[in-house]
């Protein structure tokens, strides 16, 4: 096939016409076939890419012009170039204005024809080309769906690739947001671990004792309402790697645990006495300041020593400016696929929104954002009009706003709510943790989650 200059499909119900111009276009190297009316045309179509199609606008059954729309809309990449008897010159501007390359007067002149049908392949192989570099481009900026291209996220993609191959330990650490979690897994499956499990296990959602049994798994009879052994997490992850995330939320009791994993490879299950191995790889997050807790007395060192082999430090994203515009094009892409809108993009003014704020729940936040928009925009490119949530929320002007309340009880209850919504999206949600941090109890949070009518 690739010795063809190029595929032509010929159309017309006069048969000189399709003998003539197979023979011509033949002896110049292309392939060709030829149809006497628009059906059998759409049956060569169906069975073969075609680069060009020289269809005449008058044939019994359906014209040129209906054959014209289907090929636009069933192949749009096949140019398609009408030919037009005598001087029916409206007819060619109605096929130019639906989607022809371009039309040709009968007699046909063959040296216009070949250099239409030319120009019609040299931009095909243009547009082939273009969407090859586009997806180069996207791998470039792109490393197991992790994008970036700052060069703190190269630094990452770099890193990852040093570490995936090892079985060394990672700390991975960052802002709530910023990707950990993709991070850990672009370790786990560019490891030669890959083809084993990855599991992951959220230290900051159970209580101290089910993380204890989650981990390492009970005997029978261990405690009330075990029935029967259970395997922990530890022991699937055999052969594969663990994900530990929210380490920085583990007990001290249950630090002393996983220091001795981490030293040994080897632990107990609940209740049990018999020491298990176990020979898995371990991947550690938090969002947490780890130093901050040692001083505290709340982290152990010699565990936060034995973790920290590898660290991974991902930035937070209004310290990687450049990574916005790549980001929220790519999610706007996505969430455009999955809501089949017609969102083409994003406005230069709706990108320098994004680049303006400041990204307290990081890409995550991003995409929420863009997902918004993409579902609720009305237009074909994201405006910054349709980026109204980021108004007033953490936005370095936004203090100014809350003096527009009038009494103070108002202006206070205005900055509790703010810090409210800040730090629950820091949290990704998480209203133990969020609690904690805010420094009051949870049920004084949700006391106030619906005072202020906050939607979660
Ligand atoms: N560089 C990135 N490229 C593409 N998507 C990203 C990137 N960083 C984060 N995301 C997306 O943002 C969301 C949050 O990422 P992830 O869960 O990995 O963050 P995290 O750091 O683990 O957050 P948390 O501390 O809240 O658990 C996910 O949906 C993830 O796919
Ligand atoms: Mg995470």
């Amino acid at each position: 096939m690739e010795d063809f200059k190029g595929k032509i499909l010929v159309v017309d119900d006069e048969f000189d016409i399709l003998s003539l111009l197979e023979g011509l276009f033949k002896r110049k190297g292309f392939f060709v076939k030829t149809a006497e009316n628009a059906e059998k045309a759409l049956m060569h179509l169906k069975a073969e890419d075609y680069d060009v199609v020289i269809a005449d606008l008058i044939m019994p059954g359906k014209n040129g012009i209906d054959l014209l729309c289907e090929i636009k809309s069933l192949y749009p990449r096949t140019g398609v170039i009408v030919l037009t008897g005598h001087g029916t010159i409206e007819s060619a501007v109605e096929a130019i204005k639906k989607g022809a390359f371009n039309y040709i007067k009968k007699p046909i002149n063959p040296e216009y024809l070949f250099l239409l049908t030319d120009k019609i392949i040299e931009l095909r192989r243009l547009e082939a080309h273009n969407i090859y570099l586009q997806n180069q481009l996207r791998q470039r900026y792109s490393f197991s769906q992790i994008i970036g291209k700052s060069h703190q996220m190269n630094n990452i993609f770099q890193l990852i690739q040093d570490v995936a191959q090892t079985q060394s330990t990672v700390l991975i650490r960052g802002e709530s947001g910023t990707g950990k979690e993709l991070i850990a897994n672009a370790i786990h499956f560019n490891s030669l671990r890959k083809n084993n499990k990855l599991i992951r296990v959220n230290c900051a959602v159970l209580s101290e004792n089910l993380l204890e049994t989650e981990l390492f798994g009970h005997v029978r009879g261990a405690f009330t309402g075990a029935y029967r052994d259970r395997m922990g997490r530890f022991e699937m992850a055999n052969k594969g790697t663990i994900f530990l995330d929210e380490i920085g939320d583990v007990s001290l009791n249950v630090q002393v645990k996983l220091l001795r994993v981490l030293q040994e490879s080897e632990f107990e299950r609940v209740g049990g006495s018999k020491t298990l191995k176990v020979d898995a790889r371990i991947i550690a997050a938090t969002n947490k300041n780890l130093e901050h807790a040692i001083k505290k007395g709340e982290f152990r060192e010699d565990l936060y020593y034995r973790l920290n082999v590898i660290p991974i430090e991902v930035p937070p994203l209004r310290e990687r400016v450049e990574d916005i515009p790549l980001l929220a094009r790519h999610f706007a892409e996505k969430h455009n696929e999955e809501t089949v809108k017609n969102v083409k993009g994003l406005t230069q003014d709706a990108l320098s929104v994004l680049m303006n704020y400041d990204w307290p729940g990081n890409v995550r936040e991003l995409e929420n954002v863009i997902e918004r928009a993409v579902v609720l925009t009305k237009n074909e490119y994201i405006d910054h009009s349709d980026l109204q949530p980021l108004n007033g929320l953490s936005s370095p002007d936004s203090s100014l706003n809350l003096l527009d309340h009038k009494s103070l009880p108002e202006v206070m209850n205005n900055i509790e709510k703010q810090m409210i919504i800040n730090t629950l999206k820091q949290c990704n949600w998480n209203k133990s943790i969020a609690s904690r941090k805010l420094g009051i109890h949870r049920t004084t949070l949700l006391s106030k989650i619906s005072k202020y009518e906050i939607n979660i």
